[in-house]
């Protein structure tokens, strides 16, 4: 049998109980294959990584070795969640690198998305190999491919993901513990594993991170303008019961400046996008509305506590024919 097909007689894990039995065959599948070897993990923060990574810990311990890679792009407070889940909370082997500058070094100037997404991509991998590399002895490759990812390419997550594989080094075998399941089953999973909620019901954020949504050339204080509007945006939208309903939402922040007022006097700033999509596959996308009591307040916020943003706009283009990213 295909270890790559959803056999028809396979349950939906819709409960804890059946999370509950799964993660249980799984912990024995896993531990009969790595025996008492190691296990490396690109551990990205997003919600299969970090299942995988919570499945791995209770079924090896310290054998797992995670990594974490902050390109410099993450949400505000995404890294620190990471560290603080895996570093802490569950005691794993967290190797955590802190790659900003030599992401925003390489990207400076560089304005056309593809050439962004590029470098991005293929800094990601060189680091993530040089961390391969000192750890010598591990054996195995752990990924959070998950079963739409096997549908839609060759079941390797790493052509849409920035979590490359390292080429040039190799493994005894790969360890996908949930390959065989949709996106909801892993979300019950993870619940099921004491993940916290947010990190589980997580939107989808391109590997790429908030380089996409820093519009042409990134800079550091518009990357930190974006991020922190950003933050206000999830902040407002979880208070207001939106994060429950809509399914991608983000700010992106172009490279344009317009003038404003501020204290009296002339001000230029940046403008804030505001994006917020429904879609059950992001092949296409619908807009979701927002109540305009709601947009105020994030407008209001936002042009007052991030420094360099002076207006904050609505997207109000479906996809086709915007994309749901910017870039
Ligand atoms: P677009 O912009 O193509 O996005 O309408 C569709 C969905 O894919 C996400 N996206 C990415 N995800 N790496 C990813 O893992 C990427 O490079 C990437 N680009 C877009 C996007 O956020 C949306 O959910």
């Amino acid at each position: 049998m295909d270890s790559n097909v959803r056999p028809a007689s396979m349950q939906r894990i819709t409960t804890a109980a059946l999370a509950e039995d799964f993660i249980n065959e799984q912990i024995e599948q896993v531990r009969q294959q790595v025996g008492n070897k190691k296990v490396l993990l690109a551990l990205s923060g997003g919600v299969d990584s970090s299942v995988v990574a919570a499945l791995l810990i209770k079924a090896i311990g310290k054998q797992l070795v995670c990594v974490h890679v902050n390109h410099g792009l993450m949400r505000k407070g995404e890294s620190e969640q990471v560290v603080n889940v895996f570093g802490k909370e569950l005691d794993a082997n967290l190797v955590y690198i802190d790659a900003t500058d030599r992401f925003l070094n390489k990207l400076e100037g560089v304005a056309d998305p593809e050439q962004k997404r590029k470098i991005i991509g293929g800094e990601f991998v060189r680091v993530f190999e040089e961390e391969a590399r000192k750890l010598s002895d591990v054996s195995f490759l752990a990924q959070g491919t998950i079963y739409p990812d096997i549908l839609e390419s060759d079941g390797v997550k790493a052509h849409h993901n920035v979590g490359g594989l390292p080429e040039d080094i190799h493994f005894e075998g790969l360890v996908e513990p949930v390959k065989l399941l949709y996106k909801d089953e892993v979300r019950v999973v993870g619940k099921a594993l004491g993940l916290p909620e947010n990190m589980v019901d997580r939107q989808p954020f391109p590997g790429p991170g908030l380089g996409v949504r820093c519009l042409g050339a990134i800079t550091r204080d518009r990357l930190h303008a974006l991020r922190e509007a950003d933050a206000i945006l999830r902040e407002e939208f979880d208070n207001c019961g939106l994060n429950k309903t809509v399914w991608q939402y983000f700010i992106a922040v172009p490279d344009m400046k317009s003038v404003g007022v501020r204290n009296n006097k002339r001000y230029e700033g940046w403008s804030a996008i505001i994006r917020a999509v429904n879609t059950t596959d992001a092949m296409s996308a619908t807009i979701e509305e927002i109540p305009y009591n709601v947009l105020h307040l994030i407008t209001k916020r936002i042009t007052s506590e991030v420094e360099g943003i002076n207006r904050v706009l609505l997207d109000l283009t479906p996809k086709p024919v915007g994309t749901i990213e910017f870039e």
